[in-house]
């Protein structure tokens, strides 16, 4: 059967690099080469500081790069020159037009379509890894067939969506559950799933490369990741009830995660899911099923995306009544900005819209994040959500005066009224609290959005704590309860 020699992926992101970087270590005679229309981003991939901060990341590219691994903004010639193109770009909520706020934008996908097709002088398989709306290989395979004058190229499309999670990139794609790869059901769709699966075998056992026809892949991608955003919504509502009786969430997660059916992952309550997948996704499907007439369904799934924008409010709201109802003028220290731990990313960060929400009450909000650059927090802090959120308006929404970020986090509590814990960052649980607690305005609070420090012995230094989904301090005003 043919054999891959080379591959080229479109895209140098958070996907095509790290699993490019993985396939090029484990494949040491398949030439691996990234490319993409940012320059800067290319040059940062070939630097030694990557783009992107991932754990274990700078070892796979460092023992790779320049062996197997290139990284180019010559896009057409590797492209030209590959067996295999992954395409990896970016597909995005559409932000205007039809379907705005939930169609997937497909611009940069079929963008990369016509390149490919302009540029193959032989015949290649084309790898869906960003993740698509269902039947999108069917438009790809149109673009591809009709702009491509060569009528000896032959394209073969296939689904491969890629389940890595920001944090645990590198471990997720040296031992992944699976590998998904969803082919046509005819004789060269075949042969094209067994030369991609030739590529994974390198690595993966057998039995973990499952296949699927091109649909099903497509549609798997979508529903594995609203099946993971409902846990989370799930235990997210259920938090609001333990607050309103005594219960505690992490004690009800424990006890139904122990049942083998429903299983112990994915249960942490939190402020609210953030990341660039999971609400896309959703909204995306949710989208697909409309289209589809299929008004239920939509409204099911759409369902996951309201609870955890009630959620971020809800916290929000936690934080003003706690404080006296009133928070204009206060100093809130937020610990955390990424959208979790073990990432720079703040794509979709709950973080955000909790910050954005003490903003509007007028508090004044001192930031620290042990990964999130200063000039990041400032741009997502001042960029308006969506379009339509804000007709008409692109200038910064917030005088930047009321954020401050800060390199160290006892600056960041100084004379504080209150610390936020917005992402779960292991370094947080070890702060030395007393010392903290001595340098803020009493009385102290913590709001814990992601329930990771010791509440009882924050209690015991004087801090008042709400800890979400967790009985309510008797401190707090309760017009829930
Ligand atoms: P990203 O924005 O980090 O990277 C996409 C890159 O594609 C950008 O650098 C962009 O410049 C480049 N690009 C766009 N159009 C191009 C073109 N025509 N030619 C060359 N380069 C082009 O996005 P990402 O987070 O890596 O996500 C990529 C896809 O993978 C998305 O569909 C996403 O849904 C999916 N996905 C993401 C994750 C994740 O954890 N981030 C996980 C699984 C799947
Ligand atoms: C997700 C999917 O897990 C991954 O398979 C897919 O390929 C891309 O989307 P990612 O968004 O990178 O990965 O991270 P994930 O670990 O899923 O976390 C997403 C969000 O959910 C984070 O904000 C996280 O803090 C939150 N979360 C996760 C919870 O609030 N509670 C949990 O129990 C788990």
């Amino acid at each position: 059967s043919p054999r891959c020699k080379k591959i080229a992926c479109i895209g140098a992101g958070y996907v095509g690099g790290p699993t490019m970087a993985m396939v090029a270590l484990k494949c040491p005679d398949i030439e691996v080469v990234v490319v993409d229309i940012n320059e800067v981003r290319i040059k940062a991939w070939n630097s030694e500081e990557l783009p992107i901060y991932e754990p274990g990341l700078d070892d796979v590219v460092k023992a790779a790069r320049g062996r197997n691994l290139f990284f180019s903004s010559d896009v057409k010639r590797h492209v030209g020159e590959a067996d295999i193109v992954f395409v990896s770009v970016n597909t995005p909520t559409k932000t205007r037009g039809v379907g705005a706020g939930k169609a997937a934008d497909l611009a940069y996908w079929e963008g990369a379509a016509r390149m490919i097709a302009s540029v193959s002088k032989t015949s290649k398989i084309v790898v869906e890894k960003s993740t698509v709306p269902v039947k999108t290989a069917e438009a790809i395979e149109k673009v591809l067939r009709r702009n491509c004058s060569d009528p000896a190229v032959q394209f073969e499309i296939l689904s491969n969506p890629e389940f890595l999670a920001e944090g645990t990139a590198i471990e997720d794609l040296e031992r992944p559950d699976r590998v998904l790869i969803g082919g046509k059901e005819t004789p060269s769709g075949r042969s094209a799933v067994e030369v991609l699966k030739s590529v994974y075998e390198h690595w993966v056992p057998a039995e973990r490369i499952l296949t699927a026809n091109l649909w099903s892949a497509e549609l798997s991608k979508l529903t594995a990741n609203a099946f993971l955003a409902q846990r989370i919504s799930s235990i997210n509502s259920i938090s609001a009830l333990c607050e309103a009786t005594g219960a505690d969430v992490g004690q009800v997660a424990h006890s139904i995660g122990t049942d083998s059916r429903i299983g112990g992952k994915f249960l942490n309550a939190s402020v609210g899911f953030g990341g660039s997948c999971f609400q896309k996704d959703i909204l995306n499907l949710v989208y697909i099923c409309e289209t589809l007439g299929l008004k239920q369904v939509a409204d099911y799934w759409a369902s996951v995306v309201s609870i955890n924008d009630y959620q971020k409010q809800r916290f929000v709201e936690r934080v003003i009544e706690a404080m006296f109802n009133t928070i204009s003028g206060k100093k809130i220290t937020v610990l955390g900005f990424a959208f979790k731990k073990d990432t720079g990313d703040t794509r979709e960060t709950p973080a955000l819209d909790v910050c954005q929400g003490l903003l509007q009450d007028n508090a004044r909000l001192y930031i620290y994040d042990p990964k999130v650059t200063e000039n990041q927090i400032h741009a997502d802090l001042a960029t308006p959500k969506f379009e339509w959120d804000h007709p008409g308006s692109r200038t910064p929404s917030r005088k930047q005066d009321s954020i401050k970020v800060l390199q160290d986090p006892y600056e960041a509590a100084q004379d504080s009224h209150a610390l936020c814990v917005l992402t779960e960052w292991d370094e947080f649980k070890k702060y030395d609290y007393e010392r903290i607690y001595d340098s803020m305005m009493k009385p102290a609070f913590v709001f814990d959005g992601r329930n990771i420090l010791d509440h009882e012995r924050l209690r015991k230094i004087g801090f008042i704590v709400y800890a979400l989904g967790k009985p309510l301090d008797p401190f707090i005003q309760k017009p829930y309860s």
